[in-house]
């Protein structure tokens, strides 16, 4: 799709610009919850300023990737439709919160993330997946991964492609029980492993990030709406992903069998996002690796955002600086910009 800023005629618009407003009002109004323990209200004052926020956005939205059935939330739900109505015609996908435990406990990493794709090119999960096994990387090795492929192969054929030896490599992966096979694997392989507590769309991020050498590789089973939303950064960053189905017992494994779904099928990068002109922003709300949380002062609030888009690779980074408005208190403000 070729977008044009109608004045102009000559220049390009970039709708990431745009989306960083987005994901700056759902962490302003989140980071108020940090360390407060309250999950459900932290993720309602994320929803409520995405929301918003949202409307102010020339484009026709329609939410692919939402709260959708597994929060059960009112607003940002699949299907919902988003922006002010004018072109372009776009699937969008946000996660108001990646790390609402991490929030909610004061944790670092919790980010407000929102995509955007040609409308129709977003995968959606068959309803029930809640869950994906995933392997991503950056640009060097993007030729090289295969989900399918025992884990030192994969590690082997990484460091291969940046020059390097197995046991410099970084593999990040959720702490989770599901992942004492694995984990015992890449030990075994000679790695070193970052174990997170949460928000895997960073962590792809930061695997994918061809000027970042703290991570090399994401594995492990995570959130698939969090892997259609890593697909979109990681499109922009210039790696790849590969993700599969991944029930969570035999039982739901019969089922998905039982509605046609085909566990083997290997989802690629190209098939989360079939698109080539991709929009991506995140703002931290508790400071993290990828980048630095909110912070809050009398006159207004710091923020911290990463933007970019497929078509030109351009990955920005933003720090922002809000003004409270004159008259309105600070919680009323934190959005109002
Ligand atoms: P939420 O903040 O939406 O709960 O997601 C956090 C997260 O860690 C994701 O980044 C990840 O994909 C998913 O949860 C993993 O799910 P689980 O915690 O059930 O293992």
């Amino acid at each position: 799709m070729n977008i044009r800023f109608e004045q102009s005629g000559t220049k390009e618009r970039n709708l990431a610009m745009e989306l960083v407003r987005v994901t700056e009002a759902a962490a302003l109004s989140a980071g108020r919850w940090m360390g407060r323990g309250d999950k459900e209200k932290a993720d309602q004052a994320a929803v409520d300023a995405m929301r918003q926020a949202l409307d102010g956005v020339d484009m026709d939205g329609v939410v692919v990737i939402g709260e959708g059935e597994k929060d059960e939330a009112p607003m940002l739900y699949i299907g919902e439709r988003v922006g002010n109505g004018s072109p372009p015609q776009v699937d969008v996908a946000v996660d108001p919160i990646d790390g609402t435990r991490l929030l909610s406990l004061g944790l670092p990493g919790a980010l407000a993330v929102v995509a955007t794709a040609e409308r129709g090119t977003m995968y959606s999960a068959p309803p029930g997946v809640f869950y994906m096994e995933k392997i991503a990387v950056g640009p060097a090795a993007k030729d090289v991964i295969d989900i399918n492929a025992p884990v030192a192969v994969n590690l082997e054929r990484i460091a291969r492609a940046k020059d390097a030896q197995i046991d410099d490599l970084t593999v990040i992966i959720l702490d989770r029980p599901r992942h004492q096979e694995i984990i015992r694997q890449i030990r075994q392989a000679g790695a070193r492993i970052r174990l997170i507590s949460d928000g895997d769309v960073a962590a792809a991020i930061l695997a994918a990030m061809e000027d970042y050498r703290g991570v090399d590789v994401l594995m492990g089973i995570g959130g698939a709406p969090e892997a259609v939303l890593a697909a979109a950064a990681i499109k922009c960053l210039g790696g790849a992903m590969q993700c599969k189905v991944w029930p969570r017992s035999d039982e739901e494994r019969e089922k998905f069998k039982a509605e046609g779904i085909d566990l083997d099928q290997v989802l690629t990068i190209d098939d989360l996002v079939h698109s080539n002109d991709v929009s991506f922003a995140a703002t931290g709300i508790t400071s993290g690796e990828l980048l630095d949380g909110v912070q809050y002062f009398g006159w207004g609030a710091r923020t911290s955002s990463i933007m970019m888009r497929s078509r030109s690779g351009t990955v920005r980074y933003i720090q922002a600086r809000h003004k409270w408005r004159r008259g309105l208190g600070a919680s009323q403000a934190q959005t109002a910009r």
